[in-house]
């Protein structure tokens, strides 16, 4: 196949460089954006006089056919004419004549490239946000169904002091509010458009880039067409919000699989979402939850690819950012997976309640509860705290609970202790007065989810296009 920039040359390129340039086989993927993009300029094109009207509309409809063609599978992408832009312009050609020739006036691959680079990750990141919406819609169900159960929060894993699973689960819902933020946030950057930079200088053909920038809903366009080509910031921004959203899927993996462990027997995985051992018979393994927090290894790895990749580019396009796509492409199947196989494995989660129950008041974890208490009463904290600590002490000598102890028992610490203590001792007392904002009583979590139910159907992504 003739190379639409074979001019200049008098040898065939090896066809070992071939396969060693070509991006074809991964690049594939932007098809749709860059017909999409080369619509809008083919539009502009026509619109301002640089060809004629009658081409224009020749060129749009060749362009909507070759779509159908690649959407129906009947459209060959050939490795030899190296990458999807070059694929689709020679399809052109090939369709209408000359006039398809035309297209590539006042444009670059560089521009291009970095045009349809930013439609995929606009489209990417808001799916993504959605994805993130649902599965913190799942969480917020499991916790307004936990509102009443009580389990030991942790510190260093070691039980701490009692609050509710809801609130725990919570905790997920505000980490990813923060990742669908920082999305957000990273896409008024990624909608702006570079088409109309061409090769890095511009161009003396008088472009309308305003107008493409309109059609394509584009916030604004890039300002220096220089950086236009050079810059894939917007791409090492979703990366690097990916591997912050894929850091807390993985902590809520390791919470599911220490959790499912005979050690802990706080959950039970449904059967859909385990897996069984080839040799021992008995095994339900978490590998769903496993393989979450292993994934994020390579979405880390992605991240250190595409800054690894750029960091010693002289200006302004060089080849080698066409290694950007690999690494992007994984990053935004494997974080969508992982959204989509949590938010549909969580609902079907059993919550051990009555275990959670039980060992939230285990290990002394009112301890806090008896040393506010005394506070008070007007202790000075720093003391209650060792009074508190002699008093467990004493507990783990006579192997007794907190509430076990007498009250007798309890006034040899301090005076000042009463029979209202008891009020403080159990695990339910301890949780219902953790009243202040973001604690862990059950009017503060009730607060958090009427917060957080707002926030999703408030931030849901409205889609433009
Ligand atoms: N396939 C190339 C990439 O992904 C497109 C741009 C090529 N530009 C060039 N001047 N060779 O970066």
């Amino acid at each position: 196949m003739k190379k639409p920039w074979a001019g200049r040359f008098r040898g065939k390129t090896s066809r070992v460089v071939e396969s060693f340039t070509e991006s074809v086989s991964f690049d594939y993927r932007l098809w749709r954006y860059d017909i999409e993009g080369s619509i809008a300029h083919a539009k502009m094109l026509g619109r301002q006089g640089i060809i004629t009207g009658e081409e224009s509309e020749k060129i749009i409809t060749g362009l909507r056919e070759i779509s159908r063609d690649i959407e129906n599978g009947k459209f060959t992408f050939k490795q030899d004419l190296e990458d999807i832009h070059m694929n689709v312009e020679t399809a052109l050609i090939k369709k209408i004549g000359d006039t398809g020739g035309k297209l590539h006036t006042a444009r670059s691959r560089n521009d291009q490239v970095a045009l349809d680079l930013r439609l995929y990750v606009r489209a990417e990141t808001r799916e993504i946000m959605s994805l993130i919406r649902a599965f913190q819609k799942t969480l917020l169900d499991a916790a307004t169904k936990h509102l009443n159960t009580l389990m030991p929060g942790y510190t260093h894993l070691q039980r701490a002091q009692p609050v509710l699973l809801s609130h725990h689960l919570l905790a997920y819902t505000e980490m990813l509010d923060r990742d669908a933020e920082r999305l957000n946030d990273s896409l008024k950057r990624t909608n702006q458009l570079p088409l109309g930079s061409c090769a890095l200088a511009g161009t003396s053909l008088p472009v309308d880039r305003d107008y493409v920038a309109k059609q394509l809903g584009f916030e604004g366009i890039s300002q220096n067409s220089i950086d236009a080509v050079s810059d894939r910031d917007f791409t090492i921004e979703f990366l690097s919000a990916s591997a912050i959203l894929i850091m807390h899927l993985s902590r809520l993996a390791e919470e599911l699989v220490l959790w499912s462990s005979e050690e802990f027997r706080y959950t039970e995985l449904p059967d859909a979402f385990t897996t069984g051992s080839s040799i021992m018979p008995q095994k339900k393994n978490p590998d769903v939850a496993e393989l979450i927090r292993g994934k994020t290894g390579r979405i880390y790895g992605n991240l250190a690819s595409l800054l690894t990749l750029m960091k010693g580019l002289p200006l302004s396009y060089n080849r080698d950012m066409q290694e950007d796509k690999p690494p992007l492409f994984d990053t935004v199947d494997t974080v969508k997976s992982c959204l989509i196989v949590l938010r549909d494995m969580f609902p079907g989660i059993r919550f051990n309640t009555e275990r959670m129950r039980r060992t939230a008041g285990d290990a002394y974890s009112t301890a806090t509860d008896i040393a506010e208490y005394l506070v008070r009463k007007g202790v000075p904290f720093r003391k209650a705290h060792g009074i508190t600590g002699r008093i467990v002490l004493h507990c783990i000598e006579k192997k007794k609970r907190l509430e076990d102890l007498a009250i007798k028992e309890l006034k040899a610490f301090s005076a000042l202790i009463g029979k209202d203590i008891y009020d403080f001792l159990a695990p339910e007392e301890s949780v219902k007065n953790k009243n202040s904002q973001g604690g862990t009583s059950l009017r503060e979590v009730t607060k958090q989810i009427r917060r957080l139910r707002r926030v999703i159907g408030e931030k849901s992504v409205k889609r433009k296009e």
